[in-house]
């Protein structure tokens, strides 16, 4: 038996399914359920009906995945996949910003910690930030920990106020002006496709900024040969299956995130074969966090609908 089969038997036999980030190993995504981007995993998560639910991503969306269907089994492949955008906010910070800021509206990109999320009012992804914080009553906004997805809002929101934090993602902080330039000059015909987690400098020379699920869709249907691509190197594998006649190129060499990158076949291998077991722990929040932090994530379901 293949490695391929004897995934699909696992799967089958232990009553799991796997969802996966655009960002991991394609060799993963292959063989996954279904991939897709942070907000569609979230649906998916709490929509599914195996009894196990295995996440190829980082641990804040394992815990989301919890979080809304909190009666499953939820792992992730690797549990020292973290996020360090995610680490960059801590629940203290919003408990302090509530007092000094009454008034705002506490929105919190999906990319926190369960502890952060059960300080906050909503949740968002960066494919339906806009849409959702659109519709809060409140004028001011406080959000975190993307200070650059928050400026991306704030710009398409000019009747909100917002309070930045000072979050970022330490991937999407490497991509900088003067490569992209380069890549623009070397690839002149090409559009550039960038992730909001992107600097302003990068997404002011953008053709195009959405989500990993945004931009795939975005160079399926647009009628350009080339691309230059600003965001985590995993969305190649999609693109260019889709897209067998088009081109894409990075920016730079090291558009990698080397959490996402923790989730490799040999994990997923593991992983179904121990689930179940001690030697791959559940994932497991206490009853308060849990009745806590799944509020804004409801919200969040229910404004980005
Ligand atoms: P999206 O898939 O929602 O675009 O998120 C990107 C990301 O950084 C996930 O960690
Ligand atoms: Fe976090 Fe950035 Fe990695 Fe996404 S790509 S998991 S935001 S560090």
């Amino acid at each position: 038996m293949n490695t391929r089969e004897k995934i699909c038997k696992l799967k089958q036999e232990k009553d799991v399914v796997v969802l996966a980030h655009y960002y991991v190993d394609q060799e993963v995504q292959k063989l996954a359920d279904f991939v897709g981007d942070s907000y569609a995993l979230a649906k998916k998560a709490a929509e599914t009906e195996q009894k196990n639910i295995l996440f190829a991503g980082v641990s804040f969306m394992g815990e989301s995945a919890k979080l809304l269907n909190p009666g499953k089994h939820v792992y992730i492949l690797d549990q020292t996949a973290g996020c360090p955008m995610a680490d960059m906010v801590t629940a203290e910070q919003v408990k302090e910003a509530r007092e000094k800021y009454p008034e705002a509206a506490v929105v919190c990109y999906v990319n926190s910690n369960a502890a952060v999320k059960a300080e906050s009012d909503v949740c968002v992804t960066s494919s339906n930030a806009v849409r959702v914080v659109e519709k809060l009553k409140q004028k001011q906004i406080y959000f975190i920990p993307d200070q650059h997805l928050a400026h991306f809002v704030a710009e398409m929101l000019p009747e909100k106020e917002f309070i930045y934090h000072d979050g970022y993602c330490p991937t999407h902080q490497k991509i900088d002006r003067e490569s992209l330039l380069a890549a623009k000059a070397k690839h002149p015909e090409a559009l550039v496709l960038s992730h909001p987690e992107c600097a302003k400098e990068i997404l002011e020379l953008s053709d195009y900024a959405g989500s990993t699920a945004e931009i795939i869709s975005y160079a399926k249907k647009c009628e350009a040969e080339e691309y230059i691509i600003a965001t985590e190197t995993g969305v190649f594998y999609q693109l260019e299956d889709e897209n067998p006649q088009k081109k894409f190129y990075p920016v730079i060499d090291c558009q990698v995130c080397p959490d996402m990158k923790k989730n490799t076949l040999s994990r997923l291998e593991y992983a179904l074969e121990h689930i179940g077991t001690k030697d791959l722990p559940e994932i497991e929040l206490d009853e308060k966090t849990m009745e806590q932090a799944k509020q804004p994530l409801m919200q969040m379901l229910k404004l980005a609908r």
